[in-house]
């Protein structure tokens, strides 16, 4: 048996998705996007499955919540991995694009998908794509804060997310609407903001002309998440 397991969780507070891997064999695991306030489920799950947590990874710095990463280190004394372009402060591992990390004797890649933010980091492994806020379904995560930039959202979903096959299954940070996972053709195919119709400069257009408010938890979480949520346990 050769087998990965996944389980997908969910902060209804922030609508964020957290997963966690594991190889079935050897139990060595993974969780990526931890949540500061689900790190005694996520923790729980981990003990219950009896699973050893060898990395925690990061998609990018938050700004809609504070990272469970710090606390579930100090839990498990797994590694907090998160993509070298973040300029976080206190990870163990900066990954860079095309950094390979073993979930048992499975090979996740790091793929930099800048836009979002300078530094988002999405993962893929087996027939999962990890894109955190880069790719959402049927959507993409705004452009207007942190380094963001909608030019580099549109190319790094056009030429390096969307270059998966067409099966590979999209699980994304959050969702607002109760779904919980896509595929890359379904996304090709259905994604107002960037699937295969639209052209760079309509995304970009379109991108600027959104009315979105001041994201209401970014002067706290993203200090604490530069930090890799450091500061924010008691
Ligand atoms: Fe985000």
């Amino acid at each position: 048996m050769d087998k990965i397991q996944l389980r997908q969780l969910f902060d209804y507070e922030t609508c964020t998705y957290t997963y966690i891997l594991w190889d079935l064999n050897t139990k060595d695991a993974i969780i990526i996007d931890p949540v500061l306030e689900q790190v005694n489920r996520d923790f729980a799950y981990i003990e219950k499955l009896n699973l050893n947590l060898k990395y925690i990874i990061e998609t990018h710095v938050h700004a809609d919540h504070i990272t469970g990463g710090f606390k579930l280190k100090q839990k498990t004394s797994a590694q907090i991995c998160y993509g070298s372009k973040t300029g976080v402060e206190g990870a163990d591992i900066l990954l860079d694009d095309g950094d390979k990390i073993l979930i048992g004797t499975h090979e996740l890649s790091v793929i930099h998908t800048p836009g979002h933010t300078e530094g988002c980091t999405s993962y893929y492994v087996k027939n999962y794509i990890f894109t955190g806020d880069t790719l959402f379904i049927e959507g993409t995560g705004r452009a207007d804060f942190q380094g963001g930039s909608s030019s580099d959202v549109y190319d790094s979903v056009r030429n390096k997310i969307f270059c998966y096959p067409d099966d590979t299954i999209i699980y994304p940070c959050h969702n607002y609407n109760g779904l919980n996972m896509s595929t890359i053709a379904y996304e090709r195919e259905h994604n107002p903001n960037v699937g295969d119709s639209v052209l760079k400069k309509d995304f970009i257009e379109n991108e600027k002309n959104k009315k979105r408010p001041y994201p209401k938890r970014i002067d706290v979480a993203v200090p604490a998440n530069m930090k890799c949520g450091r500061d924010s346990i008691e």
